[in-house]
């Protein structure tokens, strides 16, 4: 692994790797075991998009692991006045030892692995968010024990984290069903890449505009904001279009009975999901938030220092 731009570059195997060395590095941490794995090492993080969660989760997993993590605003450093992502992965490069980036344009990420010579993280863009599928798989094996055999349904928008979710579930073995509206469904590289994963994998890909036909016995059930950073101005439209993928008490009563309701945050209560549902007892969101830390950190050790993963 040299860089975690999207779930596809990893094979399942180095997926799972991940996840076991997240929920290792969770129970040493949990368990006062501290490791300077990346001691005198610094992250750079680039952030053209707002963040809560992975930015507090980077830079606390770079102090837990005994490193430094530097906030760098797209708006601050000269990246936004115009100058080259190639110059600014150089540049980058003869500092410090890895960076994430949170951007639009997907193939700008692309373009820092190109021309820098660090590992590259992809910390969102509008095509995916990798670092966040890790998170939800380790959360949803934390509780249901495994992951090989179980449903994943998706309800709304076929964005960045539905993108993401495709490429990890397919390599763990999961059926996973997207609702979304006609013209809102996920992208055509992902869809392919994991309808073959599933062909490898023996598990199923349903890709369907009925939110009922999707979550009916599912394990896990996700949803995100019809509202993507950057889809603003669209936002009266987008309510009117997902309206019908709202997770409701009435749609989650066809899941299965113990399944999870999970989203990767920020939510907007009343749109996307109902405060019954997010503030209810099937739903692990919290637990999903924090293993944003755990999941990161062992990608960090993976890029950073794979010497020290045993
Ligand atoms: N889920 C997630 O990536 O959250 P932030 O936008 O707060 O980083
Ligand atoms: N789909 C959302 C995810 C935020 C973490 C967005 O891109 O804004």
């Amino acid at each position: 692994m040299k860089h975690l731009i999207d779930i596809k570059d990893l094979t399942a195997e180095e997926m799972l790797g991940l996840l076991d060395l997240a929920e290792r590095l969770k129970k040493e941490y949990r368990a006062g075991i501290r490791h300077t794995y990346l001691k005198d090492k610094v992250l750079g993080m680039i952030f053209a998009k707002s963040s809560t969660r992975t930015r507090i989760s980077f830079e606390v997993g770079m102090l837990q692991l005994g490193g430094q993590a530097l906030f760098l605003s797209s708006q601050d450093i000269q990246l936004g006045r115009g100058e080259s992502i190639s110059d600014t992965a150089r540049v980058l490069s003869r500092m410090i030892d890895a960076i994430m980036i949170r951007t639009y344009k997907h193939q700008d990420v692309l373009d820092l692995a190109a021309h820098g010579s660090i590992p590259i993280i992809n910390g969102l863009t509008d095509l995916s968010h990798p670092c966040q599928a890790l998170a939800d798989l380790l959360t949803i094996r934390e509780h249901k024990g495994h992951l090989r055999g179980l449903k994943l349904a998706y309800l709304g928008d076929g964005n960045n984290v539905a993108n993401s979710l495709l490429e990890a579930c397919t390599r763990a073995g999961m059926d996973i069903a997207i609702a979304a509206p006609a013209g809102h469904t996920c992208d055509s590289d992902y869809i392919a890449d994991a309808q073959k994963q599933a062909e490898i994998n023996q598990c199923q890909v349903l890709l369907t505009e009925d939110p009922e036909e999707a979550i009916r016995g599912a394990d896990a059930v996700y949803t995100d904001t019809w509202v993507s950073m950057g889809q603003e101005a669209e936002k009266a439209r987008r309510i009117k279009i997902f309206k019908r993928y709202q997770v409701n008490d009435s749609l989650m009563a066809l899941a299965n009975k113990d399944a999870v309701f999970l989203h990767c945050l920020p939510a907007y209560r009343g749109l996307e999901v109902t405060e019954s549902v997010i503030d209810g007892p099937s739903s692990v969101i919290f637990d999903e938030a924090e293993n944003r830390l755990h999941a990161q950190k062992a990608v960090l050790v993976q890029l950073m220092a794979p010497e020290k993963v045993i």
